[in-house]
């Protein structure tokens, strides 16, 4: 998809190339320094996650440190304050309309990682976690807590932020940094914006009336702009002013340019795809998922010698009071919500039990979900435990004790934990949608079913079972599963492509 989409913009660049001096001055300036990066993200695993994007967010780039000068831009929530060390205040951000002025703070991650951090006690200094309370109730000035970071994005773009550092390209990540991409346009400055969409279900939707505190001029309150059905959204903000997106997978780059899973952005996304501007770009995971190395492991192990895998799984059943066994052990990594297909998991749970499985659940989310997992595992003590909460080390551990993992997503960006699991020798059950599609090879390292329903789940459940009574092929498709290239850097490589062409572009826009 990569090499296809963008066959235009590289003609483009090929005709130029052709023009002579003028064009060959530029492109030294650009391929010989090396370029400064800004990675503008809501959450970063070091300190704080509320999901995938938090891993990505601290592993994307590190595997681009060694090709550019990358730093990170964060809100200064309580979680990172407490944990980053010291900080070196170096700038003031002055206030802009209802947004306030803020400190620009400069610290450093454990390995060296430059990260600017916003000192804003009044919109960061908070439990919680960045998005919603402790109750799970959207903070209520969430429009202006992450037009606070886009702005900021803006203004160390244009060199107002540190007065020794200035981004060549920004990199932005979700809603909440989406609207830096339009500060730029509207202030005139032409630096090069990513926008990297990992789930365009969070939309950031606010009231028309919010316009004016947001500094948002009310021309862009339109269908070419911000204006999203009578309220504005900072997705497509970053989606319509980024010079150019990507997503998380390549299906997933596909499915949201149809209505199905375009969420109402699928015309402008497809728009952007014709344009060349639209990549997808799988994930990769980080070294730590390292069976043969892991520390949380009662016992360790690896793909040639899976032995280890049986005392692991005897640690996950005590953890989850289930009764010893040597029957096939099922679990569920999940965020509690819809789009993970939680309800299918559940009901297909009555039947994995009849046939002498056993389930394990860590997670949490929407109530409801939490209360039916926990009545489910009151009916069936013994064959279904469930943790609800969210605890890395049981996760690991969770992963290397199942032999299968439940993943029925009704949609999914990228998608983590199947490749988790896969590294941890279990074998992901998976709806064949977005970066679920990408990474399970159906019969090879996992199971695909076509149609996110029960029966369909069902059948691909019964081929797990199948292949649990076959010891030989299980232990050929775990060696498969483990063996899967994992890594970050030939994802790394495609986001240099895109910075690449990015810059291109807009050296010649
Ligand atoms: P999403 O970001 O949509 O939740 P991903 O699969 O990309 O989905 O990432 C989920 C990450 O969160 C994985 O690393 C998974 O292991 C982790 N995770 C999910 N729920 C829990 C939990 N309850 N405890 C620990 N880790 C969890
Ligand atoms: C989002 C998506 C998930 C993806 C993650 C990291 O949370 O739901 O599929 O893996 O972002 O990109």
């Amino acid at each position: 998809m990569l090499e296809t989409l963008h066959s235009k913009a590289d003609a483009a660049f090929a005709t130029t190339a052709r023009g002579g001096l003028h064009h060959d001055h530029r492109r030294s300036v650009s391929l010989t320094r090396r370029q400064s990066i800004l990675f503008v993200t809501s959450e970063i695993a070091d300190y704080i996650k509320a999901g995938g994007l938090g891993e990505v967010s601290a592993a994307l780039p590190r595997a681009l440190r060694s090709h550019y000068d990358v730093r990170i831009l964060i809100p200064g929530y309580r979680q990172v304050l407490s944990q980053i060390g010291a900080i070196e205040e170096i700038a003031q951000l002055p206030p802009s309309f209802g947004i306030p002025a803020c400190g620009l703070g400069r610290g450093m991650t454990k390995d060296g990682l430059t990260v600017y951090v916003l000192l804003c006690p009044e919109l960061y200094d908070r439990d919680g976690s960045p998005y919603v309370d402790s109750l799970g109730v959207d903070w209520s000035d969430n429009d202006i807590r992450f037009a606070r970071l886009g702005l900021a994005a803006a203004d160390i773009a244009c060199g107002k932020g540190d007065p020794l550092w200035r981004a060549d390209l920004l990199h932005l990540n979700d809603w909440p940094s989406g609207l830096a991409a339009a500060y730029l346009t509207w202030r005139g400055q032409h630096v090069p914006t990513i926008l990297t969409i990992h789930n365009l279900a969070y939309q950031g939707i606010f009231a028309r009336d919010r316009l004016p505190a947001l500094g948002i001029p009310d021309a862009a309150f339109h269908i070419n702009g911000v204006e999203f059905h009578g309220k504005m959204s900072f997705l497509k903000a970053g989606i319509f002013y980024a010079s150019h997106i990507t997503t998380v997978s390549s299906t997933y780059a596909r499915e949201i340019t149809q209505p199905e899973h375009g969420c109402g952005l699928d015309g402008l996304l497809r728009t952007r795809a014709w344009q060349g501007r639209l990549d997808g770009i799988i994930n990769g995971i980080d070294q730590s998922w390292d069976p043969s190395k892991d520390p949380n492991l009662v016992s360790r192990f690896s793909a040639e010698n899976c032995r280890g895998k049986r005392a692991n799984a005897d640690n996950v059943r005590k953890n989850f009071g289930l009764a010893l066994s040597s029957g096939p052990l099922f679990a569920v990594v999940s965020r509690l919500v819809h789009q993970k297909g939680v309800d299918l998991a559940i009901s297909a749970a009555e039947t994995i039990v009849s046939q002498g499985g056993q389930i394990a659940v860590i997670g949490q989310g929407e109530p409801r979900f939490e209360t039916e997992l926990r009545a489910l595992a009151q009916r069936h003590p013994g064959s279904v435990g469930v943790k609800i909460g969210y605890d890395e080390g049981d996760a690991r551990r969770t992963y290397a004790g199942s032999d299968f993992l439940l993943m029925p997503s009704r949609f999914e960006p990228c998608g983590l934990s199947q490749m988790y699991a896969q590294r941890f020798g279990s074998l992901p059950i998976a709806h064949r949608t977005g970066g679920l599609a990408d990474t399970i090879e159906d019969g090879v390292n996992g199971f695909l079913f076509g149609e996110p329903c029960l029966l369909r789940f069902m059948d691909a459940i019964k081929r797990g079972l199948e292949t649990f009574r076959s010891r030989p092929r299980l232990t050929a498709m775990r060696r498969a599963a483990m063996n899967r290239p994992h890594g970050w850097d030939r994802s790394a490589s495609k986001y240099k492509e895109v910075y690449e062409r990015a810059c291109r572009t807009a050296a010649y826009a």
